[in-house]
């Protein structure tokens, strides 16, 4: 069998490890061929392939990034973008395509194999943790460490100024890592996606913090809004080609209203690309690793259509629709669980 193998969406660390995985079992146990396609799905459309082999993932299990090249390129929108990846897949003899990403990825892979009859297997990826038929992504422990070691480097920060921080990391529809960082970061406010914030109350939180004679850390996702706003955008003209928008903005926003309403002094860290750049934690190389070894099992078996999931400690198939049907999103009971910790 021939296999391609392409890595779509944001870059996520563990993407290697999946592609790793793939290639040595594929080649080790069943003597298959790989071709890479490069940056997602932009690889099949223009016909932009690499060479995919033992050397090529020698040597790539803890580096992050993904050798493959990503882009948030949607074929579907492209002109005769289906008839364009068939015919990359006929040219380079093709027999089926693994394809590592999130919901837009993964909707694509769905969409080529259920309307298109392409032989697609899909890998679960996204550090915001947010795809319902899985319990988690790899990708998403590495994110938490990174922003968990930033809050509490902030503590002490803010504690030697008595000023407050407020946090911003990724989570566009998901709250996660905001949620697993705050509170393994004690931080004082936690705001998510999910539940739109009051900033008064924020305020509140704040100033009793200072009155406790700590300086508060507020841990705030990029998709959070005000109760009475929208999300708040530092850029909000770049769209991508799956249309969302570029986010960021709600740290610096939220920051000057705390001064403005409390007068304490409050600045903003944005953590941004650092919470996905570099090597994956063991957890996710671990989990990467066992879902490659499943993708390409699901490829050998014929079960095109799914995507690997983990259930538990089980990595089980889930048909790509169902994977890409739902987000996983915060659930109301567990942000107010970490509540005790507000203030
Ligand atoms: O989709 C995952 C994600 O990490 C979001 O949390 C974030 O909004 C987005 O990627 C940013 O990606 P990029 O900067 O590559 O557009």
């Amino acid at each position: 069998m021939r296999i391609g193998v392409l890595t779509g969406g944001g870059d996520c660390p563990g993407l290697n490890a999946v592609i790793r995985a793939v290639v040595r079992k594929g080649v080790q146990d069943h003597d298959h061929d790989f071709i890479g396609f490069k940056d997602g799905w932009r690889g099949p459309l223009q016909g932009a392939v690499t060479e995919l082999g033992i050397p090529a993932v020698r040597g790539i299990l803890p580096r992050g990034g993904t050798i493959l090249g990503s882009s948030r390129t949607n074929p579907l929108k492209e002109p005769d973008g289906v008839r364009r990846i068939k015919e990359s897949l006929a040219k380079h003899e093709v027999d089926a395509l693994i394809a590592i990403g999130g919901e837009d990825t993964l909707g694509v892979a769905r969409r080529l194999h259920d309307d298109h009859g392409i032989r697609c297997v899909g890998v679960p990826k996204t550090i915001d943790n947010d795809l319902s038929a899985t319990d988690y992504t790899f990708g998403f422990d590495t994110a938490v460490n990174i922003a968990t070691e930033a809050i509490d480097r902030l503590h002490t920060t803010a504690e030697s100024h008595m000023r407050v921080l407020v946090v911003e990391v990724m989570g566009r529809h998901a709250g996660w890592i905001a949620l697993h960082s705050g509170l393994a970061g004690g931080a004082n406010v936690i705001l998510v996606p999910e539940q739109r914030f009051d900033v008064d109350e924020v305020c509140g939180w704040v100033t009793s913090r200072f009155g406790a004679s700590y300086a508060p850390i507020v841990v705030v996702a990029e998709g959070a809004m005000p109760q009475d706003g929208d999300l708040v955008l530092k850029n909000a003209s770049h769209r991508d080609s799956f249309g969302h928008v570029r986010l960021s903005g709600v740290g610096e926003w939220l920051a000057e209203e705390i001064e403005r309403r409390t007068g304490k002094e409050a600045r903003t860290t944005v953590l941004g690309h650092v919470q996905r750049g570099g090597t994956p934690s063991a957890f996710d190389r671990w989990l990467a690793t066992r879902f490659g070894l499943h993708a390409l099992a699901a490829v050998d078996g014929g079960h095109f259509g799914t995507m690997v999931a983990l259930r538990g400690t089980d990595i089980v198939r889930v048909p790509l629709a169902e994977a890409t049907a739902r987000l996983k999103t915060v659930p109301a009971a567990l942000y107010e669980e970490a509540k005790v910790f507000f203030g």
